[in-house]
């Protein structure tokens, strides 16, 4: 049976990026690992049309949170703090990421799903002038939502024109848009395995140069994670530790098929002609988006719960038809579930989802 996943990744391959997997064996020194990694390393950047002078990528293995912690580690220096906006569990891991670190910070905190709060965020930015990082989620997978970076960047130029901002843009990057420059971006971080489409294994971190070189001066905080020894090592074509190579195939051949296919911007339309396919048929079935279209993203939207219907039900009933669908994170848990629309899957999977939960909540 054709398997669906609509989790916020990891996602369906495409059958060119399920065969990348099976390239020739290869030996993370040789110069055929080197030429994989600097592809990929330049089409991340091509994604969102930067320029290597001011920008690097910098590849490394481990799920979206390495790629967190990475720029959350490398790029405050000692003397520096960062003010952390929450409103979901991606926000709150920031802050925990903070804390093991003993990086200093301030939180300004929202419930989950919550929109941002602009006069608290800049009271704190007119109250204190040390700042030298905000980090923040753009696409919050707790809720769906779609943080307004726009204004964070307005108010951040405004009040502290010194802070750039730490962007975790793990369930963002490749599907929605990014303004690198306009929003004074010191980092942001992502995975292979969401709207890029690769497989899980494999993650980065694009940050700004100037930034980087100025951690230089700073004792590095983590070992493995410590992304000036990552990018010493990519720019002089190497690789500090053995990287997952096989992600590395997929990925490459996963940026090829993003790029094929019309880039970000046609990976964005595609998202939301599906999602609006799902937010209709739901609707159309008595079930609420949690969230108005405006402020969600095209990655993935919530629902609220049917009334009498339990989660786990909905998703075992579901599953045997070849769906998987998503829990809501905590105190989310019994109230809503998450539909994503990246990966594989065709108008036509959509439209037998939505026949199969309508058949479901009729019985
Ligand atoms: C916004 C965001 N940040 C970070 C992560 C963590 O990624 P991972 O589970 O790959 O460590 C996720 C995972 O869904 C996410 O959606």
């Amino acid at each position: 049976m054709k398997k669906i996943l609509m989790n916020p990744g990891p996602v369906v391959l495409s059958e060119r990026v399920r065969q990348a997997l099976l390239k020739p064996d290869l030996c993370h020194r040789e110069q055929e690992f080197i030429e994989l990694q600097s592809k990929i390393r330049t089409d991340l950047l091509d994604v969102y049309k930067l320029d290597n002078k001011d920008w690097a990528s910098i590849l490394f293995t481990g799920s979206g949170t390495s790629a967190m912690e990475a720029m959350m580690t490398s790029f405050v220096p000692a003397h520096g703090k960062v003010l952390i906006i929450e409103n979901g569990v991606y926000g709150e891991r920031l802050t925990k990421i903070a804390k093991i670190h003993g990086i200093n910070h301030k939180i300004v905190h929202h419930e989950w799903g919550q929109s941002l709060d602009l006069k608290l965020i800049e009271g704190e930015l007119n109250y204190e002038k040390a700042f030298s990082h905000i980090a923040i989620v753009h696409h919050e997978t707790t809720s769906g939502r779609l943080n307004d970076i726009d204004a964070v960047a307005r108010l951040c130029k405004q009040y502290n024109s010194n802070a750039t901002i730490l962007l975790d843009a793990v369930s963002s990057f490749g599907a929605e848009e990014i303004k690198f420059h306009e929003w004074n971006l010191a980092a942001c971080a992502a995975t292979a395995n969401k709207c890029l489409h690769g497989v899980p294994g494999t993650s980065f971190v694009i940050g700004n140069r100037e930034g980087i070189s100025q951690m230089s001066a700073t004792p590095a905080r983590t070992l493995y994670l410590d992304l000036v020894t990552y990018l010493k090592n990519q720019d002089a074509n190497g690789t500090p530790f053995t990287q997952s190579i096989q992600t590395f195939y997929a990925l490459a051949e996963a940026l090829d098929e993003l790029s094929e296919n019309g880039g970000w911007q046609a990976r964005h339309k595609l998202y939301w002609q599906r999602m609006n396919q799902v937010r209709k048929g739901l609707i159309e079935n008595g079930i609420k988006p949690y969230m108005e279209l405006e402020e969600s993203s095209c990655v993935l939207n919530a629902f609220h719960l049917p009334e009498n219907v339990s989660y786990d039900n909905l998703h075992d009933k579901l599953k045997e038809a070849g769906f998987i669908i998503y829990a809501g994170q905590g105190a989310f848990a019994k109230a809503m579930f998450r539909i994503s629309c990246m990966g594989e899957m065709t108008a036509d999977d959509v439209k037998r989802f939505i026949d199969t939960l309508k058949s479901i909540l009729s019985k």
